[in-house]
């Protein structure tokens, strides 16, 4: 029953944060050592997952070439006698198995999830959106995957949002049937604030079930004009369980200026090193 595969839509323009992903993939820009990307598959990894697989698109190749050997870079540390750096840039390219799958089009997260399809058919898989970034004990896909193994199904990670800002996520309706557990039956992709059937939004943290995959073909599109992962939840919410987790932990938008930099700050003051840093900057010292 365990989740051994995990999907990574990649693709995006990152337009919330022109004009740097004009030419840097949103990505690749840092959380204080390590591009965000990075973050997302330590913590699929952590979660038990094996085998990495992203949704990418042609202004990505930064993401192949980071996880990828770089035998120049090797032999040069090596020679220069920089053993912890060498076996540093080493161990990413260790880190796990990964597929790279093109995105053709900007169709929509719902699209993204079919383009995995000749990769994740026939079993449960978890969907991690990079931007969503936590900052956890467990990680969210984890505390999902629990609850995958323990009740089945698929499950989807919730937070409740102020209600001004429900109309920047999907929004969930169900029954709470033990604390923090919902059986979901409704869900509507960004909807006005009059038509939110809660204030329980989905974070970029998803188990899915193989049975998505049928739905998305038959799928038109949504909220944007596009193919909206929501969309089929709700579909397949009629049919087989789909279970909302309200995930301990903090999250920041990292596909934001606000959340991306709420993030540095928030890494660095737990890092012994950089802790002081922080503060004296900002105490203007
Ligand atoms: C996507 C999903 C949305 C979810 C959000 C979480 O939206 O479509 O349901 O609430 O991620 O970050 P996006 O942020 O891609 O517009």
């Amino acid at each position: 029953m365990s989740v051994k595969k995990c999907l990574f839509p990649v693709a995006g323009l990152g337009t919330r944060f022109l004009p740097v992903t004009k030419e840097i993939a949103k990505e690749m820009l840092p959380l204080v050592n390590r591009p965000i990307i990075s973050y997302g598959v330590e913590e699929a990894i952590a979660s038990g997952c094996e085998e990495i697989i992203m949704i990418t698109g042609r202004a990505k190749r930064s993401i192949e070439n980071y996880f990828d050997r770089s035998f120049e870079l090797e032999d040069l540390l090596e020679k220069r006698g920089k053993k912890e750096l060498h076996d540093m840039i080493i161990a990413i390219s260790n880190l796990a198995e990964i597929l790279y799958i093109r995105q053709r089009e900007p169709l929509g997260l719902g699209h993204a999830v079919l383009c995995g399809e000749p990769v994740c058919k026939g079993e449960y898989f978890g969907v991690i959106l990079p931007d969503d970034v936590f900052i956890h004990h467990e990680p969210v896909l984890s505390q999902l995957i629990k609850v995958h193994e323990r009740l089945g199904g698929s499950v989807v990670a919730l937070e409740q949002v102020e209600v001004e800002n429900v109309s920047r996520y999907g929004i969930v309706a169900g029954k709470e049937t033990e604390p923090g557990i919902f059986r979901i039956d409704d869900m509507i992709e960004k909807p006005a604030l009059s038509d939110a059937p809660s204030n329980y939004a989905i974070m970029g943290r998803y188990v899915l079930s193989p049975n998505v995959f049928e739905i998305l073909h038959k799928q038109g599109t949504g909220a944007g004009g596009e193919i909206q992962l929501t969309d089929a939840l709700r579909t397949l919410a009629k049919s087989e369980p789909v279970w909302g987790v309200v995930y301990k932990g903090r999250r920041f938008d990292c596909g934001t200026q606000k959340g991306w930099l709420s993030a540095n700050v928030q890494l660095a003051l737990e890092n012994p090193e950089l802790r002081n840093v922080v503060l004296e900057a900002v105490n203007g010292r």
